[in-house]
């Protein structure tokens, strides 16, 4: 098998993967009763959930910076630790969603259709991210970078959209449902 038709290989599997990921996900937040707590560590976990994303915003932003300049070392690290955060990312999420469901918007005026039109695009585009990071770090992993480029070129501003409108969806929440 040509290097070409191995990669190809992964697409199938790789698509599989992304959507039994997601259609978990969907079961987990909308359909499963939450088994809800009042432990504290829970309270947190929004809070952790935005750092982590605030983190992978910033491994995104360094290593496109980085491979801009040549710097591969730099742009392999933070790529993957991008990836390890949002890996975290989505182990505390499912954590939290055991406990939680759906938060609803207490916000009114012309906050909401600002809070829903981020919340909705948000969770589109990070439907669509989860397949497009696996194929990126394959194509890396498999040495492909006219293909890893290729697809990064949709995989970074899609990923970073997602992971900055996540930070504004918890400050929005935080301000809007404590009033
Ligand atoms: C999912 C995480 C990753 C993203 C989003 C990403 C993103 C990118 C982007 C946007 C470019 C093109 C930059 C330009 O316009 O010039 C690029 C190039 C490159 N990436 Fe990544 N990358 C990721 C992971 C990796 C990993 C893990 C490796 C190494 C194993 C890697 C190795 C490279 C190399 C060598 C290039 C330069 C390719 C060339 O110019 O021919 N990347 N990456």
């Amino acid at each position: 098998m040509n290097p070409d038709e191995q990669s190809s290989k992964a697409i199938g599997p790789i698509i599989g993967i992304s959507f039994a990921i997601l259609a978990f996900l969907f079961w987990l937040i909308y359909f499963k009763t939450p088994a809800y707590s009042d432990a504290g560590w829970v309270k947190t976990l929004p809070t952790i959930l935005a750092s982590l994303n605030a983190v992978s915003a910033c491994c995104l932003a360094v290593g496109l910076v980085a491979i801009k300049r040549g710097i591969k070392r730099v742009h392999i690290a933070s790529m993957i630790s991008a990836t390890v955060s949002s890996a975290v990312f989505l182990i505390l999420y499912i954590i939290y969603h055991h406990y939680h469901g759906n938060t609803k918007f207490l916000g009114e005026g012309i906050i909401r259709p600002i809070y829903f039109f981020i919340l909705i695009s948000h969770i589109l585009l990070s439907v669509v991210v989860v397949p497009l990071i696996f194929l990126t770090l394959w194509f890396a992993k498999t040495k492909r970078y006219d293909r890893h480029k290729r697809i990064a070129k949709w995989t970074f501003p899609i990923w970073m959209y997602v992971s900055v409108t996540g930070i504004l969806v918890y400050l929005i929440l935080n301000t809007f449902n404590a009033a």
